[in-house]
């Protein structure tokens, strides 16, 4: 799908489709007004008969309005014009692309970046507008024998502007739209693969090809090579699986080496099976998202790269598959962290902290100024947040309060938890340093408790999206979050930097 910016008004547009925008109760936003006008009424009319009130998320089409240049008209519900948040915008853009692809139009003409949508911009209405397009065609269909349903005829979306002053800063938002969405596209088809095709050495593939696509330098760390760094956490999660594990680093270095880059670590476990502490069946597949962490460092780089963001990055990511097996670790094993650590391994399900664990002492050769994991943690943070904020939890009150600003501009939701020193006493092991998991209580901020043992020596944060990772039931599928948030936040650094 292809995306412009055009200025100029709506009456003048040749096009498939245009869209314009309808408030609750019937009052027809400016773009819709000219269309009225120069069709005399019609539009008007036609919602004084009832057919529409402009609640959020409906939409009409009308066909061969008089006067018009264009074939069609879609309105768009908007809902009340004070009520009009987010949610309710991104209800309605939801509602545009699904009527879209209903019509036969390969082209569309938007006009609802107007919309009065509290406390935000032309800017953010943009990018907002061409991430839920680009995921209204989104399909993953390759794994199928045939093709399901027809392909959507839309291939040409303009967002036009009558405001002349926000053309120039829409473009840039454009770009950054396309970047993450883009990036989520990454995240999605590698977490939505199979499992035994999506392994830990598919995994590294996928970022070598990255690093070709966008000449980034690439390392791949193979068993070996972790046993020499004494990386025995990750190893310990490693054993039970005949699919070697991999520790990918990729680096792209948009400013001069000279400034301490920003590390983004991802947990990679491409099936979760628990290990010897075996999960229950029931939506056990649902484990081969357990990698989306991973995905989401590959997809944000993609993005950063394809803005040439004046930023560095670097993407660390421990992958391995948790599986039970003659080999396996045992529940009360003990082994030795790169860090030096000794941890007793209570729950070989609790893996994600163990292979984050030593890909957190692995980033600080970097020497990051800041380093950020993301993970499918824990299952209490789905029971904390649900599948509308991620988790997040940080050593240093700056750092999340950038993280936070950049999830409410990104809208992609992120809520705080704490990581106060009164929880480290749920980890007391009798037999090692730490054990790897803290009890029913407070599990996503024990979890979380147990990486702060690792990550002293710089800023950090970690976002837990256990449940944002992935959507199931009907929908089943990979969200392609939280690329958004990371990529506003990277793109919120560059701003704060003089060249
Ligand atoms: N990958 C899971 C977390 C998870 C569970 C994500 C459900 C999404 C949905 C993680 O490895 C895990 O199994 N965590 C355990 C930790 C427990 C053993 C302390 C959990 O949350 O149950
Ligand atoms: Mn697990
Ligand atoms: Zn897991």
């Amino acid at each position: 799908m292809k995306f412009s910016i055009k200025g100029g008004n709506p009456e003048k547009q040749r096009s498939a489709c245009i869209v314009v925008g309808v408030l609750d109760s019937r009052k027809l936003t400016d773009a819709a007004q000219a269309m009225d006008e120069i069709a005399n009424g019609y539009i008007s009319g036609i919602l004084r008969g009832g057919d529409m009130e402009g609640k959020a998320g409906s939409t009409l089409v009308l066909h061969n309005v008089p006067g018009t240049l264009c074939e069609r008209v879609l309105l768009v519900g908007l809902g009340k014009e004070q009520d009009l948040g987010d949610k309710g915008y991104h209800d309605a853009i939801r509602a545009t692309f699904k009527a879209l692809h209903e019509t036969g139009a390969k082209d569309a003409t938007l006009f609802l970046t107007e919309a009065p949508v509290k406390k935000r911009d032309a800017g953010w209405k943009v990018s907002q507008i061409v991430i839920i397009a680009m995921e209204s065609i989104y399909r993953f269909d390759h794994l199928k024998s045939k093709m399901e349903g027809n392909k959507p005829h839309l291939h040409k979306v303009t967002l036009g502007m009558s405001s002349r002053a926000e053309l120039a800063s829409s473009e840039e938002a454009l770009q950054q739209g396309l970047a993450i969405a883009d990036g989520m596209k990454v995240v999605k088809d590698l977490g939505n693969l199979a499992p035994n095709i999506c392994t830990p050495t598919y995994l590294a593939k996928q970022a070598v090809e990255i690093a070709k696509a966008y000449k980034l330098k690439v390392t791949i760390l193979e068993q070996k090579d972790m046993e020499k760094l004494g990386m025995g956490a990750l190893l310990a999660v490693a054993r039970g699986s005949r699919q070697p594990a991999k520790l990918i680093a990729l680096e792209y270095w948009g400013r001069t080496k000279k400034e301490k880059p920003i590390a983004l670590v991802g947990k990679g476990v491409t099936f979760d099976t628990g290990g010897i502490s075996l999960k229950p069946a029931a939506e056990m597949d649902e484990m081969k998202y357990d990698m989306c962490g991973a995905a989401s460092v590959l997809g944000t780089i993609t993005a950063i790269a394809r803005l040439q963001l004046p930023i560095n990055v670097v993407g660390i990511i421990p992958t391995t598959e948790n599986m039970p097996g003659g080999n396996a670790t045992r529940p009360g094993d003990v082994v030795t962290s790169m860090s030096g650590q000794t941890i007793e391994i209570l729950n070989t399900d609790a893996e994600g902290r163990l292979i984050l664990c030593d890909a957190l002492t692995y980033a600080e050769r970097y020497e990051p100024e800041t380093v950020i994991d993301i993970a499918t943690l824990t299952g209490a943070c789905v029971i904390a947040l649900g599948h509308v904020a991620s988790g997040l939890l940080s050593n240093d009150e700056e750092l999340a309060e950038e993280l936070l600003y950049a999830s409410g501009e990104a809208a992609d939701r992120a809520w705080r938890l704490p990581l106060w020193d009164d929880y480290q006493e749920q980890l007391k092991s009798n037999f090692a340093d730490i054990a790897n998991i803290g009890g029913r209580a407070a599990g996503t901020v024990t979890a979380a408790c147990f990486l702060s043992r690792f990550t002293k020596r710089y800023r950090w944060a970690h976002l837990d999206i256990a449940g944002t990772a992935w959507k199931s039931g009907k929908e089943k599928g990979a969200t392609g979050r939280p690329v958004p948030l990371l990529t506003q936040f990277l793109i919120r650094r560059t701003l704060k930097k003089t060249p």
